[in-house]
C-alpha cells in the first residue's frame, strides 16, 4: 500500500503470522522494542487475536507489515490517534536481524510520516524510545524527530533503569526536510 525505495508497508495477513510470532519471541527484539518486557507468547494466541480482530469487523487500523525482498521483516504502526490535536504515536519492530542498520527503519519510517502528514492530515506524530537504543534514535533523527525530552530511569530494561527518551516532529518541520532534501 505504501511504496518507500526499499520497503513496502501493507496490511498484515496471516501468511505474516509465523513470522511475527518468531520476532515477538526474540528477547533482543523485545528489549529494543521497549514497552512490555519480553513474555512468550504463543502462536495459536497470535492468530487467535487476529481472528478476533477480523470477526470485530470495521476497518484495519493504522498498522502495517513491512515488507522487503518479498518477505515480512516486521511492522509498524500509527496509534493512540488525537482527533482533537491531530496527533499519532508510531512505533515500529524491524524483526528480522539482517534488515538492522541498513535504511530500511528510516525508509518505512518516512513512508508512514508522509502516510500522517499527507493521507492522515496529523499535525504532530511522537514516539518513546529507549534511552539505550541509538540505533532507533539515530534512525528516527534522520527522518526528522526531534528529541523533546526524557522520563529518567523510567524503564526496567535487561537489569537496569533506563531514560525513556520522547520524540516527535511536526508537519512543518516534515515538510522542510523534505523541500531541503529534494
Ligand atoms: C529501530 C529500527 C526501526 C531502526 O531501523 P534500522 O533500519 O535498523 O536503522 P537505520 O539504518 O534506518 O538507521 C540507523 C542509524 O543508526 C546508526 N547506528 C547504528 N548503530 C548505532 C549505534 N550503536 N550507535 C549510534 N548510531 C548507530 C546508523 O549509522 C544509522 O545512522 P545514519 O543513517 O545516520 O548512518 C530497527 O533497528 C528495529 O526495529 N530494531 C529493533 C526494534 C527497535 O529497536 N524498535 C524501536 C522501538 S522505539
Amino acid at each position: 500500500m505504501l511504496r518507500g525505495q526499499k520497503t513496502l508497508l501493507r496490511a498484515i495477513t496471516r501468511d505474516d503470522l509465523e513470522c511475527l510470532w518468531q520476532f515477538n519471541n526474540d528477547v533482543e527484539v523485545e528489549l529494543a522494542s521497549g514497552g512490555d518486557p519480553p513474555i512468550p507468547q504463543s502462536l495459536a494466541r497470535l492468530q487467535a487475536e487476529y481472528e478476533n480482530d477480523i470477526v470485530k469487523g470495521g476497518r484495519d487500523g493504522a498498522r502495517f507489515a513491512i515488507e522487503a525482498d518479498e518477505k515480512c521483516i516486521g511492522q509498524c504502526a500509527l496509534f493512540n490517534f488525537n482527533e482533537t490535536a491531530q496527533t499519532c504515536e508510531l512505533g515500529i519492530t524491524i524483526g528480522d536481524k539482517a534488515y538492522w542498520g541498513r535504511g530500511y527503519g528510516r525508509d518505512a519510517v518516512q513512508s508512514l510520516l508522509d502516510y500522517a502528514f499527507r493521507l492522515r492530515n496529523i499535525r504532530r506524530v511522537h514516539l518513546s524510545v529507549n534511552g539505550n537504543n541509538p540505533r532507533a534514535i539515530q534512525s528516527y533523527k534522520s527522518c526528522g524527530f526531534i528529541r523533546e525530552g526524557c522520563l529518567r530511569a523510567h524503564v526496567w530494561n535487561n537489569g537496569e533503569y533506563i531514560d525513556l527518551v520522547i520524540m516527535g516532529v511536526l508537519r512543518e518541520e516534515w515538510l522542510k526536510l523534505k523541500s531541503d532534501t529534494k
